[in-house]
């Protein structure tokens, strides 16, 4: 077994790089603006109420306005979307990454992307701060699914997509 004791941080980097995470991009408006960032840090809080958390990193420029906002939608991409992933991750700047997708606002000016595998609109409902990073808690006010369910993954420090295009997603075991 690789077992380092002093290198915790760089043992805690390998065991997460087996951590295979579904991609998605937050968006948020904020004064007119519109943000947006890539994240693998989603995952859903309750059922009572529906309800998802987020991990950002406060020096990231998203942080700020999703924080003033209140608001944001949780976009999860579609096998088929890196390019999307990587604009929203630092490739492309500010307001352009919108550029990259198809994007509309919805009723209440929030940006969502209409291709996404789903969307997801939250009002944040709790923020709590640990280390580097603000834990928003989202409570969930609107949802749209669509299409098979063939989510972008991201795992050992690169994109993968689950068993590929024409062939079941679902590997069924025992
Ligand atoms: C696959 C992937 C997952 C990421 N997940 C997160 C995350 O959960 N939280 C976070 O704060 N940053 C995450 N990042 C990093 C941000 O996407 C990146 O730092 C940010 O877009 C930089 O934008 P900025 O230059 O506008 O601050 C992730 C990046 C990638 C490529």
């Amino acid at each position: 077994m690789d077992h380092y004791p002093h290198d915790l941080g760089g043992n805690f980097r390998k065991a997460m790089r087996r951590l295979t995470s579904a991609v998605s991009v937050i968006s948020t408006q904020h004064d007119d603006i519109r943000h947006g960032i890539t994240v693998t840090s989603v995952t859903s809080v309750s059922m009572s109420p529906p309800s998802l958390l987020f991990c950002v990193n406060r020096t990231s420029r998203f942080h700020d306005p999703v924080i003033r906002a209140g608001r944001f939608c949780v976009n999860m991409l579609h096998a088929h979307q890196i390019d999307i992933a990587d604009a929203f991750s630092g490739r492309t700047p500010g307001p352009d990454r919108f550029l990259c997708g198809e994007w509309a606002s919805d009723d209440d000016e929030m940006p969502y992307l209409i291709p996404a595998q789903a969307n997801i609109f939250c009002e944040t409902d709790a923020i709590s701060s640990y280390g580097t990073h603000s834990i928003v808690i989202g409570k969930v006010h609107h949802v749209a699914v669509r299409g098979q369910v063939a989510p972008l993954l991201y795992q050992d420090g690169q994109y993968t997509v689950g068993l590929g295009e024409g062939v079941d997603w679902v590997v069924p075991v025992g």
